[in-house]
C-alpha cells in the first residue's frame, strides 16, 4: 500500500477481546480522519472476528485500511485461557518481534498495546514514532507507574497476610488503596512474577515512546491523568472511544460489534418484555474465570434478592472445570420467569436497554466505560490486574456502585443487589448519570476527548508529510 501524506499507522492490539474492540474503534476513527491504517491481528482472532461480525465488509468502505495477520505462535487447539495468558504473550512476542522489524520501516507511526514494550524499542531502532495505547484503566496505570517506588520502599511484595493494610506510597491514592485493591495482590516475588515483570517493562518503555493513548475522559480520571502526565506529558485522552466513534459516524449509529463470539440477540428480545430498570446484567468479560463456589454464591444471592437478571455464562467461565450444563439447567429450573442466560451478549445494546437497572461486572475497563456511558450503576466482583483498582474507584471515588472485593457469599450478594437496585438506587443513578453526561460532552465538538483525538490525528498527519 502506498504511504500518502496522511501518514500510515500500524495498530497492534493485545490478542484478547477488550483491546481488539478498542483498537478497532480507534482504527475506524483514523479511517474517518483520512489516515492510512494497517491493523495487525492474530490469525486465530481474525478468524473469530470474521466469523461473528461484519468487520470485513464494514472496513471495505475505507480504501486506505487493511488487515494483516500473524500467528500467535500457539497450536490451534490451545485453549488460550486466562490461566495461560503469559504463555500467549510470550509466544506472540517470538513471532511479532521479527515481523515488526520487517514491516515498521514502511509505517510512519505504530500504536501497539501498552503491554508490547518491545514494539517501542523496535520503533525507535527503525526510526518510527511509537504511541502505545494502554487499554487498562488509568487509575491502574498510575499504580503501575509507582511500582519502582513501591518496590524500593519495601511495600511490595507485601509482608504479612493482612490485605486491609493501606498502601501509602501511591501519590493521589493515600488512604484509599488497600493491599486487596492492588493489581497483583497475591504477589510474592517481583523478580519472578511474570505479570509484575511485564508491568515493569511496560512502564519503563513509556519514556522511550512518543506519546500515550488512553481510553477515558478528563472529567472521570483527571487526577490520575495529571499524575500520568508527570511521566508522559504527551498523553492523548480520547475516550470513551465507542462514543467518540458514534459521534463521528455520519448516521450517528451505535458502532457495530467487534465480537470474537457470536452474540445472542434473544437477550434483547427478553429485555423488551421486562419492566424499566428491573434487570441486573451479569457478565465477567471475556477472560475472567470464577470457581464453582463463587458462581453458586453469586447465583443464590441474585435469586434470593428477588431481582431479575440476565447472565452471560461463557463456556470458559468455570475456573477449574468444564462448563456444567446440568448444574445450570437445575439452577434455572426454579426461577425461569425472572432469569435469562446467554453465552455471549451484544453488551453495548444490553447496557443501553431501558430494562437494565444495574451491572454486576468484573470491572474490566471496557465494561466500566460502557456502563458509565449508558448510566448503569455497578456491583464489582474484580478478579485481577486493573479490575482490582478500578472497582475501588467505582465504589469509593466515583461512587457509582458497590465494590464486593473478596467477600462473595450469597448473603452479601443479596444485600448489595438490593442496595444497588432498590435501597440506594436513586443515589447511584444520580452519580452515574452525571458522569454519563460528562462522557457525552467530552466527545462532542470542542470537548476534551474530541480535541485530544484531533491533536493525535494532526500529529500523525504531520509525520506523513
Ligand atoms: C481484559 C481484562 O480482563 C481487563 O482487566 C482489562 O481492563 C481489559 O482487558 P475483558 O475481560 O475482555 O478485559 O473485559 P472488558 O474490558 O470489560 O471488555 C469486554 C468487552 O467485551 C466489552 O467491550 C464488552 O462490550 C464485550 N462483551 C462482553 C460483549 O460484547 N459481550 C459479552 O457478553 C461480554
Amino acid at each position: 500500500m502506498e504511504a500518502e501524506n496522511s501518514g500510515h499507522v500500524l495498530l497492534f492490539p493485545l490478542p484478547i477481546q477488550s483491546p481488539i474492540n478498542s483498537m478497532l474503534q480507534l482504527a475506524e476513527l483514523f479511517c474517518l480522519a483520512g489516515i492510512q491504517v494497517t491493523f495487525l491481528n492474530t490469525h486465530h482472532n481474525q478468524q473469530l472476528l470474521c466469523r461473528h461480525t461484519n468487520v470485513e465488509s464494514r472496513f471495505r468502505q475505507y480504501p486506505k485500511f487493511q488487515f494483516l495477520t500473524i500467528s500467535d505462535g500457539l497450536p490451534e487447539e490451545h485453549p488460550r485461557s486466562s490461566l495461560l495468558f503469559g504463555e500467549l504473550i510470550s509466544s506472540l512476542q517470538a513471532v511479532a518481534e521479527p515481523f515488526l522489524r520487517k514491516i515498521l520501516p514502511a509505517m510512519t507511526c505504530v500504536i501497539p498495546d501498552g503491554l508490547f514494550y518491545y514494539a517501542v524499542d523496535i520503533g525507535n531502532e527503525v526510526g518510527v514514532s511509537v504511541i502505545p495505547f494502554d487499554t487498562i484503566s488509568p487509575c491502574c496505570l498510575w499504580v503501575y507507574l509507582c511500582f519502582p517506588k513501591l518496590i524500593e520502599a519495601g511495600d511490595i511484595p507485601f509482608k504479612g497476610n493482612d490485605l486491609d493494610v493501606l498502601i501509602e506510597n501511591v501519590p493521589g491514592m493515600q488512604g484509599l488503596l488497600r493491599r486487596r485493591d492492588f493489581p497483583f495482590y497475591r504477589l510474592t516475588n517481583c523478580a519472578t512474577d511474570l505479570y509484575c515483570q511485564l508491568a515493569l517493562k511496560e512502564i519503563q518503555s513509556i519514556p522511550r515512546s512518543h506519546g500515550l493513548i488512553l481510553n477515558t475522559f478528563e472529567d472521570l480520571d483527571g487526577p490520575s491523568l495529571s499524575l500520568i502526565r508527570s511521566n508522559c506529558p504527551q498523553t492523548y485522552v480520547v475516550g470513551p472511544l465507542h462514543l467518540q466513534l458514534k459521534n463521528r459516524l455520519a448516521d450517528k449509529r451505535m458502532p457495530s460489534s467487534n465480537s470474537l463470539w457470536e452474540e445472542d440477540h434473544s437477550s434483547i428480545e427478553w429485555l423488551d418484555t421486562q419492566p424499566i430498570e428491573s434487570v441486573i446484567y451479569v457478565s465477567f468479560g471475556s477472560l475472567a474465570a470464577l470457581t464453582k463456589e463463587e458462581i453458586l454464591e453469586i447465583w443464590h444471592g441474585l435469586v434470593n434478592s428477588g431481582v431479575r437478571f440476565l447472565w452471560v455464562m461463557r463456556s470458559n467461565l468455570f475456573r477449574e472445570e468444564e462448563f456444567n450444563h446440568q448444574l445450570l439447567k437445575e439452577l434455572v429450573e426454579g426461577c425461569k420467569e425472572r432469569v435469562y442466560i446467554v453465552s455471549w451478549a451484544p453488551q453495548e445494546k444490553v447496557l443501553a436497554h431501558p430494562a437494565i437497572g444495574g451491572f454486576l461486572t468484573h470491572s474490566g475497563w471496557n465494561s466500566t466505560m460502557e456502563s458509565i456511558v449508558h448510566g448503569k450503576p455497578m456491583i464489582c466482583w474484580a478478579v485481577y490486574v486493573d479490575q482490582r483498582v478500578t472497582s475501588r474507584f467505582v465504589g469509593e471515588v466515583w461512587e457509582i456502585g458497590v465494590d464486593m472485593k473478596d467477600i462473595c457469599d450469597r448473603y452479601i450478594v443479596e444485600k448489595v443487589v438490593k442496595d444497588l437496585m432498590v435501597t440506594n438506587k436513586d443515589k447511584f443513578k444520580k452519580s452515574v448519570d452525571k458522569l454519563s453526561i460528562l462522557a457525552k460532552q467530552s466527545v462532542e465538538e470542542g470537548g476534551s476527548s474530541y480535541n485530544s483525538f484531533e491533536y493525535l490525528v494532526d500529529y500523525i498527519k504531520k509525520l506523513g508529510r
